[in-house]
């Protein structure tokens, strides 16, 4: 597995030995879990290169707490992708990603002031922009990413279809814990008692498919979801809402195309989840 800190030799080495072969790109955050390795899974079925990214995007987090207390574990992160057989990782430091301050902002129009960007504001503009500095570098053939973060997954569409990117994406499933909870990198600052709380996002998801299939209205579900959110000590619900999965609109009806988002706090960590409907 070849390491890399710095672009310029990056690219060199993609440039000259893999310049016509089919590359696959695994962006992520680092503190890997099975959910990551699943895409490089992916990409390793579909690539003959598969380029995992380690980097903690500062101009993603709209909180400077929650950046600082993101978890960082490269070396454990090197060996897991070592293991499941990544080819090349790119890892490098905030100074040579951003070698000044970046002004540059993405609108993405409906699609980055509702759900996470209600809530997160400028949270999308970041990951547009780490993400085009990473097409970039890379120009991968086809790019992972995970339905984890289903919003994020339409901005990078949108990112693609407008920039005309090269790049092919794919939308993974999303990997659970044996009780349902959505694996995340942020799981790992749960305590014992938060990590218990925290599969109500998922069992709030489930209880709102099983009233939506009784025919109850969607208002209904919404009251329902609130409701087993308040019963728990430490639970904060952020959002909960129903969105049409093609163009992500707020939907008041169901339709095949259902996507139910939640969001919330267990403690002090802020935890997403998803549930396509028809699914
Ligand atoms: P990160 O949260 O590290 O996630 C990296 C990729 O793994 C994303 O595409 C995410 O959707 C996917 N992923 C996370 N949890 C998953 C799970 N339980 N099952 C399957 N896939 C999962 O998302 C980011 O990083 C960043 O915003 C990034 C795209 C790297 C830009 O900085």
């Amino acid at each position: 597995m070849d390491i890399f800190k710095e672009i310029e030799p990056l690219k060199a080495f993609l440039k000259h030995k893999w310049n016509s072969e089919s590359i696959g790109l695994v962006p992520t955050m680092g503190a890997l879990h099975e959910g990551h390795l699943s895409l490089i899974e992916a990409s390793k079925r579909e690539n003959q290169l598969t380029v995992a990214t380690i980097f903690v995007n500062p101009t993603q987090f709209n909180n400077p707490g929650d950046l600082a207390k993101y978890p960082r574990t490269l070396e454990r992160d090197l060996e897991a992708l070592k293991s499941a057989g990544c080819d090349v990782v790119f890892a490098p430091e905030v100074n040579e990603m951003y070698r000044r301050p970046s002004t540059l902002k993405f609108d993405f129009g409906h699609l980055d002031k509702i759900l996470e960007g209600e809530f997160r504001p400028g949270h999308f503009s970041g990951v547009g922009l780490v993400v085009s500095k990473l097409f970039h570098i890379v120009q991968p053939t086809v790019a992972y990413f995970g339905q984890k973060d289903f919003q994020q997954f339409k901005i990078i569409e949108k990112l693609v279809e407008e920039l005309d990117f090269n790049v092919t994406l794919r939308r993974m499933p999303i990997f659970r814990e044996s009780d349902g909870l959505a694996m995340s990198s942020r799981n790992q600052r749960l305590n014992a008692d938060e990590r218990k709380k925290a599969i109500v996002f998922y069992e709030a998801l489930q209880l709102a498919k099983g009233i939506l299939k009784e025919g109850k209205s969607v208002q209904a579900v919404k009251e329902a979801v609130k409701k087993k959110c308040e019963a728990i000590e430490g639970v904060k619900l952020e959002y909960f809402e129903l969105a049409e999965g093609d163009n992500l609109t707020l939907a008041e009806n169901v339709s095949d195309q259902t996507v139910l988002l939640i969001a919330g706090f267990v403690g002090e960590i802020r935890l997403i989840d998803n549930l396509i409907l028809s699914e």
